[in-house]
């Protein structure tokens, strides 16, 4: 089963369960700003973000069912269908970028980078990217499942469910080098519980776009 063909299976049943640190949010993006979701799922942080009137709200995730689930439950906002890697919104036009829990589903260290470089490209300068995600855990089923998949994907963290997805707890320093471009606003460790309802090291990163790059 590919990526794509497993979100869409589950898109009825799955819950999110990554926390929005919303005050941390709001003391960098006001309520006139443009945010887009990426990877959003069914848009249950959109939707709050709704009811606490922001206005210039917009999902895309790569999963149909994920978001014709989410228009059903959540008519008022703005999702959209995902249909190639590119975002399909222009260079330099949004204030705010949310990528939560998505990284997690992509395994291999180039596609994470090319999902990075299009959300820089899409914000503004000084705009603001809100990443959640998980961190590899030191428990025995987990050490298990990333010292049996590590060899078949290269990178120890990757492991598959039984379902056939294929999911990425990452290591710290992974992380530091994949946002490397953005000013570091808040970066904190978490403990989550997972949408299959186990607990999980994560982390939340709120970093701003930097005009231009170092050499
Ligand atoms: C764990 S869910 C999180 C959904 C949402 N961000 C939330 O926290 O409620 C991951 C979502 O990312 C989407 N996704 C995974 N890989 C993607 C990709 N390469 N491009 C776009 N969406 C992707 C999946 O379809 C799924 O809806």
């Amino acid at each position: 089963m590919n990526q794509k063909e497993y979100w869409n299976q589950v898109s009825a049943t799955k819950e999110f369960t990554t926390p929005f640190h919303i005050t941390e949010f709001e003391k960098y993006v006001g309520k006139d700003a443009r945010i887009l979701d990426v990877g959003c799922g069914y848009g249950r942080t959109l939707q709050e973000l709704h009811e606490l009137e922001f206005r210039h709200l917009a999902g895309i995730d790569f999963s149909k069912g994920m978001i014709e689930r989410g228009r059903a439950q959540f008519p008022c906002l703005d999702l959209r269908v995902q249909e190639t890697e590119k975002i399909d919104f222009p260079d330099e036009s949004m204030d705010a970028v949310l990528l939560f829990a998505v990284l997690t589903c992509i395994w291999e260290d180039s596609d994470q980078k090319a999902l990075v470089r299009e959300i820089e490209r899409v914000l503004k300068p000084g705009g603001v990217l809100y990443v959640n995600d998980f961190l590899i855990n030191q428990d025995e089923r987990n050490k298990k499942r990333y010292t049996e998949y590590a060899p078949r994907y290269g990178t120890y963290g990757v492991f598959e469910l039984p379902e056939g997805a294929v999911l990425r707890h990452h290591d710290e320093a992974w992380i530091q080098n994949l946002l490397s471009g953005f000013e570091t606003l808040r970066y904190e460790h978490l403990s989550f519980t997972t949408m299959n309802g186990n607990r999980s090291n994560g982390f939340y990163f709120l970093g701003k776009k930097v005009s231009v790059r170092p050499c």
